[in-house]
């Protein structure tokens, strides 16, 4: 192949790839939705530690499991890229219709994952039962709409 053909490809697959033809980074939908359920059961497990901590009012280790909460929440739109609803999964595809609300929810667990921290910092065990509720309830509010019951649910 001649030089300037080579060139020319080159030029074509750029063009492509500032359009959106070709994906910035490799878009594999079972790897994202593996990560996904992993940030779930990462995300379950913490509110369980914190669940078995806070009764027993050791607030130092409910504190970086509240923490941990926050962070891998807000990281739920990320694990979330419409086409990830192929395979194993209870996602709905309502989600891509109201990706904005989908984020607003994401964004509540944060909101209520900080202020089990903070009655967590304040040791008051009152506080901390009632943000871990309402940050229970948080969950509830976003798998309700976008994800697909099974029993125990
Ligand atoms: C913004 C939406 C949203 C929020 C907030 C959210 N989840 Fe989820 N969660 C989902 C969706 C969607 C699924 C289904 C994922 C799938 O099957 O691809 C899911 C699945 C799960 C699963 C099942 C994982 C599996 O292996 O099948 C668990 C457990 C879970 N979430 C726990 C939680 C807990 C605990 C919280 C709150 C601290 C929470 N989630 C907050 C959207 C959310």
């Amino acid at each position: 192949m001649r030089g300037w053909r080579v060139g020319l490809m080159i030029a074509a697959l750029i063009v492509a790839a500032a359009e959106g033809f070709l994906p910035a980074r490799a878009a594999d939908p079972a790897q994202v939705l593996k990560e996904r359920l992993a940030t779930m059961k990462a995300i379950n497990q913490a509110m369980r530690e914190i669940k078995v901590y806070s009764g027993k009012g050791d607030f130092a280790k409910v504190l970086p499991a509240a923490q941990k909460v926050a962070d891998l929440t807000a990281a739920i739109p990320g694990l979330s890229p419409e086409g990830s609803h192929t395979g194993k999964t209870r996602i709905k595809p309502e989600v891509w219709k109201n990706f904005g609300h989908y984020k607003e929810l994401s964004g509540n667990s944060v909101q209520e994952a900080k202020k089990l921290i903070q009655a967590a910092g304040k040791k008051d065990r009152a506080a901390v039962l009632k943000a871990f509720s309402d940050l229970a309830n948080s969950c509830t509010a976003c798998h309700e709409p976008y994800r697909v019951p099974k029993k125990g649910d």
